[in-house]
């Protein structure tokens, strides 16, 4: 170990991705990549083909026929319950039963000796159904009276009747908010090994592995000590991996203990995209009430969400929507209410944001539409109803942190907004083909689990006697870093190089009852933990220490690569082969729960946020108004990660974020036919940001001045979702654009995502003066 101070990958550091080199050089093991046990089988799904039905009739003939077939299973052949829900709600089967709910709900499997066998055996099996009327979006099924999926939620503070009653100006309006393919570059996959009794082992590309865990037990109809659950690291989950996942390990479980052999599953692109749920899609009628000055007076909104045909997470997914319904903007009144609609669609679950950016895309639109009512700048209106500490949130948590105030003044001077506000507006009145647009919008973010006893993690830390450290924690990889940040803690506990730190793959076995990895709070809980884990060790020690080398407990310390005791400096590999020798336990289970939330949903107030994450981001764009198509010229994003963990890290998460948002409400479409079937299941027809498409100028900057005002994780802030909703600037940017075709009397309303072709078809009405877009 080195004498020097200058350890690599401490907190703070711009320390490389532990799989950065194995990323590109493609020696990171996936769940795919892991050796396949001799005898291994494989298993494909059998999708339905109607959106609502009762199965009259299933032929396998030709599937059992069929080369390389070792069976079928359907939901018969569950030892355990046929269900996978995450929420004890017993409503998403493995297997449809008797009625199929959506286009492409998986009915049985097919195991085969090879994929491909498997694959070509699925489709020849002959299901008969009579077809039953079925409703797809939330208007169509509240319509219809398909009813909710899951309790619907009204936060309201104040009298917004009343408010409303007294605003001098009021204004009502519907959006429409399209939902978001995950398109994680590797697809859901799972690996199930049978073991002696009722052990299984289950490799997974899962972002919650205890969950998959007690599902499989549960399944199997065994207690949850006879599965192991493993998980190196996903290629992206985005939260398309929290719940989803459970089915494709369930199927690989109970197959692999049916025919005793290792069984891996691995659907193919469209069918991942037509099984498996999404992010949300929202209708929502909104009603804003403010002052002559554009003080926002009150509020109302209905939140309709296409939640798919059970529950999954819709249920805290359209919670988040209402606590994001302000954004950054204080409600004197408001009533705001979700509505959770059960249609004949796959069940639609976590994605970045969790709800979130659907919530406060509406509170812009709502300063949108205030700021073209009375001919301002809607960053002037934006300004007028920012938080200021000691208001209180429609949930009656009091914001006390709030910085954007700072935010705004440093990205407003930094990307020279005033000027290129005028260039723009000179340049619109030129009347030329091209038309630009430009906005600054915000985003505070409430970091939680809003299920409260979520927020807990383990960690589990051996130090072996040869001085080097294997470093385990109850979250998952995904490619945000998380890995890498926890042991930047670990290695900064014990003054040593991140290079001393193995970071081995998330297992049930080592770390029991975790949460998923989600809600952007990895590093703050699972940070913490190891941290507790590393702190008990040290303290181990530092009695040791101070015993053998005869030293007062305050003299030790630990410095790089060395134990500091008194006058002696002992490198630290030599203090641990002397503990060992003196038995000292060298291994600690850390834990750790997040203080002070609370949150009580019945009736809609506490405090579920630990702190808010903030940020702000200005994007100027140019239409092409013969096409409908755009570029984002250039995007200035200044955010807040508290003191970053590791700024090179939180970048990337930005820099990702907001790509991904901005893609959400531009170019990525999800659309049905009229029978029900995602005909957008595949890159041919879903179309997600390509390297072209990103800011051709893209700032990307930390608010470095930033401290947590909690305790959190060496006073870092969560990143992973709060930068997604920086891509709502790109989406003002363009309304703008088109809203010059009607003089900037009114917003362009347009509903999300903005594809070039809804662009074109907004603009030829303002052009035709045709009223509303
Ligand atoms: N970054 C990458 N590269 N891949 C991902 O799948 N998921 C996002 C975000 N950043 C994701 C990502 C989502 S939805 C969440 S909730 C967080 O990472 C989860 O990780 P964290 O809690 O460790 O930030
Ligand atoms: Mo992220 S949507 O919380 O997995």
């Amino acid at each position: 170990m080195k004498d020097d101070t200058t350890l690599g990958g401490q907190a703070h550091q711009d320390t490389v991705h532990d799989s950065a080199i194995k990323h590109v050089t493609g020696r990171a093991d996936y769940t795919d990549d892991l050796a396949e046990p001799y005898g291994l089988l494989h298993a494909y799904l059998g999708l339905s083909q109607c959106a609502h039905g009762t199965i009259t009739g299933m032929d396998f003939t030709e599937t059992l026929a069929a080369p390389g077939v070792i069976g079928v299973l359907t939901a018969q052949d569950i030892p355990g319950v046929n269900d996978v829900s995450p929420n004890g709600k017993n409503d998403d089967p493995i297997f449809a039963e008797k009625k199929v709910l959506f286009w492409g709900q998986p009915v049985f499997a097919v195991i085969a000796e090879t994929r491909d066998q498997a694959r070509r055996a699925a489709h020849k099996a002959r299901i008969s159904y009579d077809i039953l009327p079925h409703a797809l979006d939330p208007i169509a099924a509240r319509d219809a009276g398909m009813g909710y999926v899951t309790d619907p939620l009204t936060l309201r503070r104040g009298d917004a009747d009343a408010g409303m009653a007294a605003a001098p100006r009021r204004i009502k309006g519907r959006f429409a908010i399209g939902g978001q393919d995950h398109f994680y570059l590797e697809g859901q996959i799972a690996m199930a090994i049978p073991g002696e009794d009722e052990d299984v082992t289950v490799n997974v590309s899962t972002q919650h592995p205890s969950e998959v865990q007690h599902m499989v037990a549960h399944v199997l109809g065994c207690r949850s000590n006879a599965v192991v659950v493993n998980v190196r690291r996903m290629g992206g989950g985005f939260g398309g991996k929290e719940t989803q996942m459970n089915l494709f390990a369930c199927v690989a479980a109970i197959a692999a203990k049916r025919w005793n052999r290792a069984v891996k599953i691995r659907p193919d692109r469209d069918d991942d995209m037509t099984a498996t749920g999404k992010r949300h899609d929202f209708v929502v009628d909104y009603e804003v009430g403010f002052d002559d000055d554009g003080t926002i007076r009150a509020v109302r909104g209905d939140w309709y969400a296409r939640c798919g045909f059970s529950a999954d997470l819709s249920g805290p997914v359209t919670d988040r929507a209402l606590f994001h319904c302000d954004n950054a903007y204080y409600y004197p009144d408001v009533r705001v209410s979700s509505h959770p609609m059960r249609t004949n669609t796959v069940s639609n679950t976590a994605f970045r944001g969790f709800g979130g950016p659907q919530g406060v895309i509406v509170a812009e639109r709502m300063i949108e539409e205030i700021a073209y009512a009375l001919g301002r700048d809607p960053l002037e209106i934006r300004k007028r109803n920012l938080y200021r500490n000691g208001q209180l949130t429609p949930y009656h948590q009091e914001v006390t942190d709030q910085i954007l105030p700072r935010i705004f003044e440093e990205l407003e001077a930094s990307s020279d907004y005033h000027a290129r506000r005028q260039a723009v507006l000179d340049w619109n009145a030129k009347g030329g083909v091209i038309r630009k647009g430009i906005a600054l919008t915000p985003v505070k973010f409430g970091i939680s689990f809003t299920a409260t006893w979520f927020n807990q993690a383990g960690a589990l830390i051996h130090v072996y006697n040869d001085g080097s450290i294997a470093l385990n924690h109850g979250g998952t990889e995904m490619g945000q870093g998380l890995n890498t940040k926890v042991a930047q803690v670990v290695a900064e506990a014990f003054q040593c190089d991140i290079g001393n730190i193995k970071i081995t793959r998330t297992t049930t076995e080592k770390v029991p009852n975790t949460s998923a990895t989600a809600a952007s709070s990895g590093t703050d809980l699972n940070g913490m933990a190891a941290l507790d884990a590393a702190e008990q060790i040290k303290a181990r020690l530092v009695e040791f220490v101070a015993e053998r080398w005869q030293q007062p407990r305050e003299d030790v310390h630990f410095v790089p690569g060395h134990v500091r005791a008194g006058d002696h400096l002992i490198p630290f590999r030599d203090v641990i082969a002397a503990a060992y020798r003196a038995r000292i336990h060298l291994s600690a289970a850390g834990f750790y729960k997040t203080p002070q939330i609370h949150w009580d949903r019945a009736t809609g107030r506490g405090r579920p946020f630990y702190y808010y994450a903030y940020g702000a981001a200005v994007s100027e764009v140019s239409v092409d108004t013969l096409t409908g198509e755009y570029v984002i010229d250039r995007s200035d994003v200044l955010h807040d990660v508290g003191r970053s963990l590791n700024p090179a890290i939180d970048r990337g998460q930005i820099e990702g974020a907001f790509v991904q948002g901005a893609g959400w409400l531009t170019i990525e479409e999800l659309w049905w036919d009229d029978k029900g079937r995602l005909r957008t299941h595949a890159p041919s027809t879903y179309k997600v940001p390509l390297a072209s498409d990103r800011p051709r100028v893209f700032n990307v900057r930390l608010a470095d001045w930033s401290e947590n005002s909690e305790r959190s994780i060496k006073r870092s802030k969560a990143v992973g979702e709060p930068p997604f909703m920086l891509g709502i600037s790109v989406f003002e940017a363009i309304n703008m654009a088109v809203a010059s075709f009607g003089d900037y009397r009114e917003p362009a309303r347009l509903d999300a995502p903005a594809t070039p072709e809804r662009v074109l078809m907004a603009i030829e009405r303002l052009r035709h003066g045709s009223g509303r877009g």
